[in-house]
């Protein structure tokens, strides 16, 4: 048996910044009010025309892990890739990165556990390196939110939320079992799917009559996300103490030994309670969510990176990983740096 432990991470934003006052020309809202509710000041959207898509942010950030990590592109072995907004319906992006950082015929696997997908996406290359398959897996987690929101004051609920952006990080063989991936814990709980979702184009929607109207089409919000945002964060708040809990119980540590937690950035509030309730300072949460509102999947590789390249994770630290999101899913993982 091996560890995994991370060796390169790297992430890309798009360039265009979008601050709530702009939003506030598009619909009703204001940046009090979306401060005060999310602590997100601006996010980046791509601009139509620079060729930025999910795939494309991916292998941008995906470049910079795989140069951090030392490896030769030849030498990973496997790819694995989170998102909830890919390119095409199918295939996934797993593939696309496979051609277009030219890499060897290796796997890729695309993950659909939207927030939390880049800590299951760690907790699947974990186990490949773990049972010794694979020596060097690539995990992306990567979001272009902004195509597909509704920018209109009916959408502002959500689209004020979200941005555009990707993490990526090198998960390679360590030999010694006490360093690296320690653990990783993850929760479903499919009962309250559709509290947070986007109906279509799932196979599904022609099923989903009651929010679709044939005669009035304009009326169809299916293709929209659809959150009930006071029922995500009372959940959101219960799971994530408990997968927290659960990883640092599950290797004999307590709150006390947290050196940094890099929660997803779903809302700065969500991050703060937890903040309070593990009695952690400010110096142990990072928080970017001011700078690029909530990238899901990628948040955690991004806010990972960034605390990386500020030298907020050293060598030895005891460094905790956290989501929560649509499915419901949830994770933890607890990583010995
Ligand atoms: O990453 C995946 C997991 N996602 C989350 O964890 C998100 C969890 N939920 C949240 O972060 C919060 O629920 C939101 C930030 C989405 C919303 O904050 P809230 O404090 O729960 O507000 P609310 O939905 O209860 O809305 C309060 C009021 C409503 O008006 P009335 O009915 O009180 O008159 C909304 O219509 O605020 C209104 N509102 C807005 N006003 C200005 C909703 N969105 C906006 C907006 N600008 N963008």
């Amino acid at each position: 048996m091996y560890n995994s432990k991370i060796t390169g991470l790297g992430y890309y934003v798009p360039e265009n910044v979008v601050t709530n006052d702009d939003l506030s020309k598009l619909m009703d809202t204001n940046d009090a009010w979306i401060q005060e509710r999310t602590g997100i000041k601006e996010r980046r959207h791509v601009v139509k025309g620079d060729g930025d898509t999910t795939t494309t942010m991916g292998v941008k950030a995906a470049k910079i892990a795989i140069e951090r990590s030392g490896l030769d592109k030849d030498e990973i072995d496997f790819v694995v890739f989170a998102t909830l907004s890919p390119d095409y319906y199918f295939p996934g992006p797993g593939v696309l990165v496979q051609r277009d950082l030219g890499l060897k015929t290796v796997g890729a696997l695309d993950v659909r556990n939207q927030c939390s997908g880049f800590v299951y996406a760690i907790s699947v290359a974990d186990q490949f390196i773990k049972t010794g398959m694979y020596k060097n897996v690539l995990v992306i987690g990567s979001e272009l939110h902004s195509t597909g929101l509704d920018m209109t004051t009916r959408g502002r609920g959500v689209s004020v939320i979200f941005g555009d952006g990707a993490g990526a990080a090198v998960l390679s063989r360590e030999e010694d079992t006490t360093k690296g991936i320690l653990s990783t814990h993850l929760h479903s709980e499919g009962e309250h799917a559709e509290e947070l979702a986007l109906i279509a184009p799932g196979m599904g929607k022609r099923w989903v009559t009651d929010i679709l109207s044939e005669d009035n089409p304009e009326e169809d919000t299916s293709y929209f996300p659809h959150m009930n945002g006071q029922f995500v964060f009372k959940n959101a708040v219960v799971r994530f103490s408990e997968v927290i809990n659960e990883g640092l119980q599950a290797n004999g540590l307590t709150a006390s030994d947290i050196d940094l937690l890099v929660p997803h950035q779903a809302n700065l509030r969500i991050s703060q309670f937890i903040q309070q309730k593990f009695k952690l300072n400010d110096d142990q949460v990072f928080n970017n969510i001011m700078k690029y509102g909530n990238t899901t999947a990628a948040s955690i590789p991004i806010a990972l990176t960034e605390a990386w390249e500020q030298g907020k994770v050293k060598k030895d630290d005891t460094v905790v990983l956290a989501a929560f999101g649509s499915g419901f899913t949830w994770a933890s993982a607890i990583i010995k740096w």
